[in-house]
């Protein structure tokens, strides 16, 4: 019989703690038991995996007892304390958090760009930024081919990256505007329905020039995953109300030419890009057909005439799959197929 592991969810009853479980049961990973951890208030909650109900438990530091392997998304500082004590217990962590993402003794992985990272783990492998993931899913054909130099992103990012609270205030924010009521705000430091917010605040402080953190998480990341210091990156990060999936408008300047034919062929290519590019048709990648799709999608594929050799390109992927669920087992299916 092949084997199954011992698995643990860190973070089970959050926007994507749910989406990771839903990814385990769909891809049929091989789980023999599982633990569902999250904090003290959702004990006794349930969740339902391939027909069986399990319970919440409190996440402790004696949590990882037999886990093998332990799939956080609590927070920053749930993993700072945590994942070294999963690792200590025995398991490998994928950790969906920033917490060890740029740290040089733990890889960071986008399966489709450089699972051969994942090898060379301590006991952590961090999972990207989302909308870093699929920036570089759909950069990495075109870096292969011609080598970017530079790269300039501005994001249309869906309120679930900051948790399920935050979908709560745009949906309920959205019947007050409607209703032309008064709303008290938790989450965002502005109104996030009906309007575009030019900050992602919970990705944490103000960093040198003005950039938020989660604009340097995309050039810092970019560089570390496809193994080059040199491709310069400028980002813009913009909170949207939509509830699911990102969209990013990228830039592209690169050292040979790439024509957009080319740019199709070598991304149709790529495995989980769908190109979806008719302009006549209407046809292009949008946040709601994303949505609960593993994909991610390119379209709006144009040539950047203003500089030698350039594209524009739009990609939109779901930030709670691809962005976080899906990037995550995917490393855990990489990590087993060689044990
Ligand atoms: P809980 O639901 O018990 O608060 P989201 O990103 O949707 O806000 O979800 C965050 C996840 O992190 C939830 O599962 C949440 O559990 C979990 N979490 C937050 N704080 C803690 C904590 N102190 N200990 C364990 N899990 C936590």
């Amino acid at each position: 019989m092949s084997k199954k592991y011992s698995v643990a969810v860190v973070g089970a009853t959050g926007a994507v703690g749910r989406e990771m479980l839903k990814t385990l049961e769909k891809r049929n990973f091989p789980v023999g038991s599982l633990k569902l951890l999250a904090s003290a208030r959702s004990v006794g909650k349930t969740f339902m995996f391939k027909g069986d109900e399990y319970f919440v438990e409190e996440l402790t530091e004696n949590s990882f007892a037999g886990v093998e392997i332990a799939l956080f998304s609590a927070g920053g500082n749930i993993s700072k304390k945590f994942a070294p004590l999963a690792v200590k217990a025995g398991a490998v962590v994928v950790d969906n958090t920033s917490a060890f993402r740029m740290d040089s003794e733990v890889p960071l992985v986008v399966p489709e760009v450089n699972p051969e990272d994942i090898f060379n783990h301590k006991g952590i492998i961090a999972n990207p930024n989302c909308s870093t993931i699929q920036m570089v899913h759909a950069l990495k054909p075109l870096h292969n081919y011609g080598r970017i130099r530079r790269v300039v992103v501005s994001t249309y990012q869906a309120v679930s990256g900051a948790g399920l609270k935050a979908v709560e205030e745009l949906l309920e924010e959205s019947q007050a505007v409607l209703n032309n009521k008064s709303y008290e705000r938790k989450i965002f430091p502005h109104q996030i329905a009906f309007n575009a917010l030019p900050r992602i605040p919970q990705s944490g402080g103000i960093e040198d020039g003005g950039y938020t953190n989660e604009e340097l998480k995309m050039v810092n990341e970019t560089k570390k995953i496809l193994h080059d210091d040199s491709i310069e990156v400028t980002a813009t990060c913009v909170r949207i109300p939509v509830v699911r999936s990102h969209s990013e408008s990228v830039n592209v300047e690169t050292e040979k030419h790439i024509t957009v034919d080319m740019a199709r062929k070598l991304l149709s290519e790529t495995p989980n890009i769908v190109v979806v590019d008719c302009l006549e048709k209407e046809e292009y990648p949008l946040a709601a057909t994303a949505s609960d799709r593993d994909e991610t999608f390119v379209g709006r594929i144009r040539e950047d005439k203003t500089v030698k050799y350039g594209l524009n390109l739009w990609i939109v992927s779901d930030n709670l799959l691809k962005g976080a669920a899906l990037n995550s087992v995917q490393i855990a299916e990489v990590l087993i197929s060689k044990k």
